[in-house]
């Protein structure tokens, strides 16, 4: 099916998926119209390599694939990350893949790497993965050769669990992957600690 098949509530479920709000971004479920913004924003390399469904090039139907494919369940929840202007940014998401646990995915444009933007928008979909979605924990993965990805997990709480493979589709191939887990208990003991340091 594609996404000309299908209304935008049905593949979107834009009415069922709330704004997200971080002091400078705006999480919310993607549109028909951001096909194009996505497009273009989703087509390096460094991006393809580094996540593990995205092609390389990225064209306009691999956006509005995506896009068809993203939100299909209650469970299964994919936000665009927008700017307060409403330039998207890039893109971040939990769902049921591979494994045990939901899965957590991010990217975001090259440039708007490096100014904390994926540790904000991370924060913001962990939180509403736990408190919205009820998720006991969250996996992630990222490439051994990615230590910025791992960063960003590991200023939210994950820990590391092991190694792994992913297939890339842009690479054609496997690549090896560190494994992160997040459980309820740590992300609860997490956000208890923040609010006592806010208050204090
Ligand atoms: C991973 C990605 C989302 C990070 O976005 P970002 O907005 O630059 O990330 P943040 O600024 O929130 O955090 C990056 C952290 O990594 C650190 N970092 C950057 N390069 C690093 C390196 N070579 N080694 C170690 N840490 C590094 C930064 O210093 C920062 O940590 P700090 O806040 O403690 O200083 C972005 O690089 C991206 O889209 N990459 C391609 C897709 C991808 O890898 N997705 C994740 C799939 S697992």
């Amino acid at each position: 099916m594609t996404l000309s098949e299908l209304t935008a509530s049905e593949t979107l479920r834009e009415g069922s998926i709330p704004v997200l709000k971080t002091s400078r971004l705006i999480l919310r479920a993607p549109r028909l119209e951001d096909a194009n913004s996505v497009a273009v924003l989703a087509n390096d390399r460094r991006i393809a390599e580094n996540t593990a469904r995205i092609p390389h090039p990225y064209k306009l139907a691999d956006a509005s694939q995506w896009l068809a494919q993203g939100n299909k369940s209650d469970r299964d929840v994919l936000f665009v990350v927008s700017l307060p202007d409403g330039r998207i940014i890039g893109a971040c998401g939990v769902g049921l893949l591979e494994g045990p646990l939901p899965e957590l995915g991010y990217w975001l444009g090259t440039e708007f790497w490096g100014k904390g933007y994926a540790t904000e928008a991370v924060r913001a979909v962990i939180d509403y993965a736990f408190e919205e979605l009820q998720h006991d924990g969250l996996q992630a993965g990222a490439r051994v050769t990615n230590p910025t990805s791992r960063r960003v997990l590991e200023k939210c709480g994950f820990q590391w669990t092991g190694v792994g493979l992913y297939r890339i589709r842009a690479l054609g191939s496997s690549a090896p992957i560190d494994r992160f887990r997040l459980e309820r208990a740590i992300w609860a003991s997490l956000k208890t600690w923040a609010a006592v340091r806010k208050v204090a």
